[in-house]
């Protein structure tokens, strides 16, 4: 029987990360993933910073917002960045580099599920740390930061986060996201 692609189902946006560090080769598979997502004329707009070694990691830890202090225990936190002129900008003003960004990622995220890692990706963080901490040039949009790691404790979360771990997956319904065959305003 036709079924939805298993690390579609089985992603989640978890936080409780282990110690465990994530090996180099590992970090380039998920890498190599990602870039074999499709973008508007082959630009790849996809730029990535890994924090993987110590000096890094607290770099970018700097930046997370209160709310995202779990993904402090995260190893690797996974800095995802691209540039409006590095993807198609079409003269209607349609911009891709921020659409086809995303579609890297997924595609990292469906393959760190398919590792048995978690992979999520933050809001939650100040873009202009990040900027000062690594020289990252103003026109450079930092998109998300994902945290990546290996499962680990669920005691160090708060009980909210506890609770969310497996909670149930919350989504629309189709009937409220599509429309066929004739559009109607939203
Ligand atoms: C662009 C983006 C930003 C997000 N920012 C945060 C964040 O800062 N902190 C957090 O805990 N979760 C964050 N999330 C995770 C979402 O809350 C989560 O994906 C959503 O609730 C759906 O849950 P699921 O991924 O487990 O299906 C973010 C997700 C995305 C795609």
């Amino acid at each position: 029987m036709a079924e939805i692609v298993p690390e579609i189902l089985s992603r989640r946006a978890r936080r409780a990360y282990g110690p465990r560090t994530l090996e180099r080769d590992l970090l380039e598979r998920l890498l190599e993933a990602a870039v074999l997502a499709p973008s508007c004329n082959n630009k790849q707009p996809w730029r990535f910073l890994v924090c993987h070694d110590d000096d890094a990691l607290e770099l970018a830890r700097g930046a997370l917002l209160g709310g995202n202090y779990w993904a402090r225990e995260a190893p690797v936190l996974l800095v995802v960045t691209t540039r409006d002129d590095l993807d198609c900008q079409l003269s209607d003003n349609r911009e891709y580099a921020l659409f086809d960004t995303g579609l890297a990622v997924m595609n990292l995220m469906l393959q760190a599920t398919r590792e048995g890692l978690y992979a999520h990706p933050m809001a939650g963080f100040d873009p202009q740390i990040l900027r000062n901490a690594f020289a990252i040039e103003e026109g450079t949009r930092i998109v998300t930061v994902v945290a990546l790691g290996y499962p680990g404790d669920e005691g160090t979360l708060n009980e909210k986060h506890r609770k969310s771990e497996d909670s149930p997956r919350e989504r629309k319904p189709l009937v409220e996201v599509v429309q066929w065959n004739r559009w109607e305003p939203l």
